[in-house]
């Protein structure tokens, strides 16, 4: 019904994804920053995980969800999930696209994010914190080196922060365990970092805790932590201006949709938090599980 309705309207809305919750603390900026646009956000709750899995599953599933979004008729997908952008959207863009839809886009969070993160850091030393897949990807090396050459960069996989974030544990004593843990890694092997990047959308839940674990300086120096939401934001922002063949086809009534392969209503009691305000989604199935 929504499929046909898009159809004839020849402008669909603008589709948002990632393996689980954490998109939606980017989908959060791009609403803030382009609010008249109409969104479609899809959870793939009912798999996550994404950072553990190898390579090919990652790209299957993501692959299946962007296909999902194509079939809703949105124009141009936001893989807003790193794990994602860094396994499976170069093999989607080059090899999946011309083939199944040469007429829609697939972006990530990973390029416009290497695009400015130098520019946070005085002491050109950056730390990256991310999910076991991105970390062992290497995209972030060999993506902020195409615009920063001179940057230091250490990464640090937190395997245990994206699980403790989908099941609503952003206190506590289980939680602080393995924040201080991941980021005592990163600072033995990088003690120089002047910027940390949540380099995983599900991460700006745990700020909080992260900043309190974070050392304490003399003479005012101190530890910037950068999210990704406002970084990729601007950039769609950017996008949009540039490429006015896809901007017209995105639809713009200021709706939000949210679907999720998980429960729904365990999908509307946790998404508020990473959206900011309250939630109301269908499950859908992208595939059979
Ligand atoms: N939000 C995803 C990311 O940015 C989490 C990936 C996962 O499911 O492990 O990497």
């Amino acid at each position: 019904m929504a499929f046909l309705f898009y159809l004839k309207m020849k402008t669909a809305p603008i589709g948002i994804f990632d393996s689980g919750y954490g998109g939606l603390t980017v989908l959060r900026e791009i609403a803030a920053l382009l609010p008249g646009y109409d969104y479609l956000y899809l959870g793939d709750n009912a798999r996550s995980p994404y950072g553990p899995r190898d390579f090919d599953t990652i790209y299957t599933y993501t692959l299946e969800c962007v296909q999902y979004l194509f079939g809703q008729g949105c124009p141009l997908i936001i893989l807003a999930c790193n794990t994602a952008s860094a396994k499976a959207l170069r093999n989607i863009q080059q090899l999946a696209l011309p083939k199944i839809a040469p007429d829609r886009r697939v972006l990530g969070v990973i390029r416009p994010t290497a695009e400015v993160i130098g520019n946070f850091s005085k002491t050109k030393k950056v730390g990256v914190l991310g999910t076991l897949g991105t970390v062992r990807s290497e995209s972030y090396l060999m993506e902020i080196g195409k615009f920063f050459p001179e940057l230091e960069v250490s990464q640090q996989a937190c395997p245990m922060w994206v699980p403790l974030v989908e099941n609503g544990e952003l206190t506590g004593a289980g939680t602080e365990f393995f924040v201080k843990k991941y980021l005592g890694e990163l600072l033995a092997k990088a003690p120089d970092v002047d910027t940390l990047l949540l380099a995983c959308t599900h991460y700006p839940l745990l700020e909080p805790v992260i900043r309190q674990f974070l050392p304490i300086y003399p003479f005012g120096k101190e530890i910037k932590v950068i999210s990704q939401g406002g970084i990729v934001a601007k950039s769609l922002v950017d996008y949009l201006h540039r490429h006015p063949e896809f901007e017209e086809k995105c639809s713009k009534h200021g709706h939000r949709t949210f679907h999720t392969t998980g429960s729904a209503e365990d999908f509307d009691g946790h998404a508020s938090a990473f959206f900011g305000q309250k939630v109301r989604s269908s499950h859908v199935a992208v595939a059979h599980y």
